[in-house]
């Protein structure tokens, strides 16, 4: 990784840390490179997270991810709360592979449409869940505008996809712009430690990930120690996702029309980490609460 750059011009200055981490993940093999492939952003990309990883591993990595389970079942649980056995629609942002889709549909009074800019995604994911109230679409997130308002809009393990440091608040905007009056936002979301410039930005990176990559070491869990390994570089070189700390994601949501209504962590709840971790949020429309 020496003398490499990210995107934006900035070194890499974390390279002891990715070597130590690398050889724990990869032995003697070599990681896949992550490399942007798809040209243009927002809707003009065909692919966004499959640039570096593929669905199907990413599936399995999930699946077995210490915290994953736990945020997806607080997220179903926070729905049914909220829609009880009532007719409703709900748009799932970034349905990547599926795991909350999958969910989703048994919600026999739900209408739902499920996106993602990634044209794999959509492909991977349409051929392995099917049903008659789902339908997906390829979109960004940031310009996709329902038919009609939805009563709730969903997302799992997306604001850093979809978002850059610069236009977070975007996201925001745009998820109220599709909610109903009285809707709700159920987010479940990494988010890192705070850093005050690109040193601290990097590390945070590396203390959250290598506190989950040993966890699936220890567990026997390699897909998912190699798929946070990629995730690990392509958030330290700006390649495709920017986590942030939990009180700058707050500030952008509600920068931009939502309130922060609940939110829960799930862990890891070490010192290291601190406030990083895997959590669950509920938003609602700043207006409907005023
Ligand atoms: C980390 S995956 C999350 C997948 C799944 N929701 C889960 O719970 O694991 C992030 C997903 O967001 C998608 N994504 C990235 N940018 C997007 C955008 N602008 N609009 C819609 N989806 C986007 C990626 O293609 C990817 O499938």
């Amino acid at each position: 990784m020496n003398d490499k750059k990210n995107e934006d011009g900035t070194t890499i200055v974390v390279n002891d840390d990715i070597d130590r981490i690398r050889k724990k993940v990869w032995g003697d093999r070599t990681p896949p490179v992550v490399e942007r492939k798809s040209s243009g952003i927002g809707p003009d990309r065909t692919t966004e997270m499959s640039d570096y990883f593929n669905y199907a591993q990413y599936d399995r990595a999930t699946r077995s991810h210490t915290f994953y389970k736990e945020m997806i079942g607080a997220m179903l649980n926070s729905l049914k709360a909220r829609i009880g056995n009532k007719k409703c629609t709900i748009l799932e942002l970034g349905c990547g592979n599926g795991t909350l889709t999958e969910e989703l549909i048994l919600l026999k009074n739900a209408e739902i449409v499920s996106i993602d800019v990634d044209k794999n995604a959509i492909e991977f994911t349409s051929s392995r869940v099917k049903a008659s109230n789902l339908k997906f679409v390829r979109a960004d997130a940031l310009k996709f505008r329902a038919d009609n308002h939805v009563d709730i809009v969903i997302a799992s393990w997306n604001y850093e996809h979809i978002t850059n440091y610069k236009n977070g608040h975007e996201l925001a905007r745009s998820i109220v712009a599709n909610l109903k009056k009285d809707g709700l936002y159920i987010e479940g979301a990494e988010l890192i430690g705070t850093f005050q410039n690109e040193f601290e930005r990097q590390k945070a990176f590396i203390d959250y990930h290598e506190e989950i990559i040993d966890r699936a070491l220890k567990d026997g869990n390699a897909d998912t120690a190699e798929i946070e390994y990629l995730a690990m570089i392509s958030g330290i070189t700006g390649i495709s996702h920017h986590k942030r700390d939990r009180e700058t994601h707050i500030k952008e949501m509600e920068s931009d029309g939502l309130q922060l209504k609940r939110m829960e962590k799930f862990g890891p709840f070490t010192k290291i980490v601190g406030s990083a971790g895997v959590y669950f949020f509920e938003f609602v429309r700043a207006d409907d609460v005023k």
